[in-house]
């Protein structure tokens, strides 16, 4: 059997500065392109100790790329974001369990906030391909801080933006967001929603998927120290078998379905 290769040696090819804090990274890496599947993660290697998580926000299995969202938070990602085109990266991955897609799904409703939003592009380019329909929400701050718009709107079936300061499609959370697609496109059998985001937001999706009684699968990005199951700095309170218990978010997750998730615990 071949043994499977977790380490690539990437090469950068596109370097898209989106606005001064977020910066979109195509990277050349063929072998970890073929084997991601939508909200999965990587781990890039800086200077720093401790490799960094990011979504799997683009995967082109043909041109034998991906690509990563990155918005700049501590020192990891400032040195990320100072990476150009030709420039060598080390990416290890792809981790964790992604977003599933099932023959029964015939619409999705793609919920995002934050850096939540990179990897629900991979997500939307998988549930098109499978031909769902599919209604996005993506919540900002304000729309000077709003992202990719262009890419969601034309990857989905329908697309709002949400902001809570400003003039937006909605005006609110992507919740508020969710609710208005919702009432556009309601629900029939094998409807789900599938959010990646703060934990407050996907507290409310779960709060609103309950009031409705939709499925959802959200994607967690917790605070991670080695990424690969040793150190427990990434548990999440989950119920198994009624009890309660921890998860990891890098091995059992990032996604997990809702009914999983211990909400009052988190
Ligand atoms: C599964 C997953 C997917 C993610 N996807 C994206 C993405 O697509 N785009 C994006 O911009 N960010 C994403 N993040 C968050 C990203 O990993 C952090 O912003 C980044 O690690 C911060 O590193 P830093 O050195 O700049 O910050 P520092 O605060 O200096 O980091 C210190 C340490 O804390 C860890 N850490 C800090 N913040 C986070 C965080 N939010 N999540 C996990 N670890 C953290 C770092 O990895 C590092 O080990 C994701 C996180 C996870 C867990
Ligand atoms: S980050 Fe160490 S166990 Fe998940």
């Amino acid at each position: 059997m071949m043994e499977r290769k977790y380490r690539h040696d990437a090469t950068i090819t596109k370097v898209d500065h989106l606005d001064e804090d977020n910066v979109f990274l195509t990277l050349n890496a063929p072998e970890l392109s073929e084997l991601s599947k939508p909200g999965q993660f990587v781990e890039l290697e800086t200077s720093q100790f401790l490799n960094r998580p990011f979504g799997v926000a683009i995967c082109d299995k043909k041109a034998g790329t991906v690509g990563i969202g990155v918005r700049k938070v501590g020192k990891g990602t400032k040195e990320i974001f100072e990476y150009k085109a030709g420039d060598k990266a080390t990416l290890f991955g792809p981790f964790g369990y992604g977003f599933s897609i099932s023959e029964k799904t015939s619409r999705a409703y793609v919920i995002g906030g934050g850096t939540g939003i990179y990897p629900l592009l991979f997500l939307l380019q998988e549930l098109k391909r499978a031909g769902i329909k599919t209604y996005t929400g993506c919540g900002f701050q304000s729309l000077t801080h709003a992202l990719m718009i262009d890419d969601f709107s034309h990857i989905s079936d329908d697309y709002l933006t949400a902001c809570e300061i400003g003039e937006a499609d909605v005006s609110g959370t992507a919740v508020d967001a969710l609710a208005e697609l919702y009432e556009r496109h309601g629900q029939s059998d094998g409807t789900i929603v599938y959010a990646c985001g703060p934990i407050p937001m996907l507290k409310a999706v779960n709060a609103w998927c309950e009031e409705n009684g939709i499925d959802a699968e959200c994607s967690f990005e917790a605070r991670m120290g080695c990424g690969f199951g040793v150190c427990r700095g990434c548990a999440i309170p989950v119920i198994r078998d009624g009890q309660p218990t921890y998860d990891r978010c890098c091995v059992e997750g990032p996604v997990f379905r809702r009914g999983v998730v211990d909400w009052e615990g988190l």
